[in-house]
């Protein structure tokens, strides 16, 4: 069996910054109330028609850069993405093109806010038995176009954002290593958080009908989804410690899923550890599903919050619902 670790990361957030006092210009919303609720100031969103793929294409670059291996070394492309560019193919055959990959095989994977630590559990299990050496892992999101940014849709708009994180895994020479990885499911909550239309059973599949309906935006049980978060988290920490015999005094930083400033708040309590233990940049970018993570890490590091050798354990709840952890020594 080999040893896999992250080797390199990048992160890229559009240019355009969307404050709260934007969005009470296009809903009745306030500042003071999304800051008190969720802990959010600002979100990117981006301003031309840029696909995922190609929103995700600067921080891939990067994380090539960082692992220094030449594009031509990766074996897999896998991305998690809840906003796909097209119904199919996904959004990694449109990145692979972008990355002029050749044949290089191609894995998008839907699990939402816990997409990248899936993703990174796939990527481990390939590195470990030896099939692939290099393989690229994005999360990514355009989720401001399918956004209901009026006041009917205000409980779930002024969460989200758009963004996009790389890392690439590739097999461990040295002492870093993704150590366990720790994936959970529940799918009776899948309507708890979720977009309903296109719909697969109804012909066709999309209607003025669906439209006027407005089922085509995302939908939230905001209460079931706090719920559940505030218990899955330490969960999924807990079991990622235990896993691998470490204590809490162990970990330098646990790196969660930015789905809102009160759940992680809440995890802090939960375990018993200092906030500043529980890393957040939630302010800054919104909750970006699947790119919050490899953002999160991008930042955590530039902060100096970890470094080499270091104990992190990463953790994601979101729709599904789905939820999952990783123990990391960078
Ligand atoms: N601005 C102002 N008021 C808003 C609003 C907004 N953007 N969104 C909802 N409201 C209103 C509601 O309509 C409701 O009004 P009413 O009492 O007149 O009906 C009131 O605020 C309170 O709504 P409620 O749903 O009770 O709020 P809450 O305290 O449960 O907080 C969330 C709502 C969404 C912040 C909270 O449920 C939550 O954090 N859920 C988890 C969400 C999350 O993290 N999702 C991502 C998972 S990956």
């Amino acid at each position: 069996m080999y040893r896999s670790k992250i080797a390199g990361l990048g992160g890229k957030v559009p240019e355009n910054v969307v404050t709260n006092f934007d969005l009470e210009k296009v809903m009745d919303t306030s500042n003071e109330w999304i800051i008190e609720r969720t802990g959010i100031h600002e979100r990117r969103f981006v301003t031309q028609p840029c696909g995922t793929s190609e929103l995700a294409l600067p921080a891939v670059k990067d994380a090539i850069r960082e692992a220094n291996i030449d594009k031509d070394a990766i074996d897999l492309i896998i991305v998690a993405t809840t906003t796909p560019e097209h119904q199919f193919p996904g959004t990694s055959s449109f990145l692979q093109a972008l990355l002029e990959l050749g044949t290089v095989p191609t894995l998008d994977i839907r699990v939402q806010c816990s997409g990248f630590i899936y993703g990174l559990s796939i990527a481990d299990q390939f590195i470990k038995t030896g099939t692939y050496q290099n393989i690229l892992l994005v999360g990514a999101e355009v989720q401001s176009v399918g956004l209901d940014l009026t006041t009917e849709g205000r409980d779930t708009a002024i969460l989200f954002g758009d963004g996009a994180g790389a890392a690439v895994i590739r097999r461990s020479d040295d002492d870093s290593e993704i150590m366990s990885t720790h994936l959970f499911g529940d799918g009776t909550h899948a309507r708890d958080l979720w977009i309903d239309a296109p719909v697969g059973y109804e012909s066709p599949r999309i209607s003025k009908e669906m439209l006027d309906a407005r089922r085509q935006y995302p939908f939230m049980n905001g209460r079931q989804v706090f719920k559940n978060a505030v218990t899955r988290f330490p969960e999924v920490v807990t079991a990622a410690l235990e896993a691998n015999q470490w204590t809490k005094e162990d970990i330098k930083l646990v790196i969660p899923h930015q789905a809102n400033m009160r759940i992680t708040e809440a995890i802090a309590k939960r375990l018993d550890l200092p906030l500043e233990k529980v890393y957040s940049n939630i302010h800054r970018y919104g909750n970006t599903t699947a790119a919050s993570i490899p953002l999160a890490m991008v930042d955590a590091r530039k902060e100096g919050k970890f470094e080499k050798g270091d104990k992190l354990i990463l953790a994601a709840f979101g729709s599904g619902f789905t939820w999952a952890s990783a123990a990391v020594i960078w």
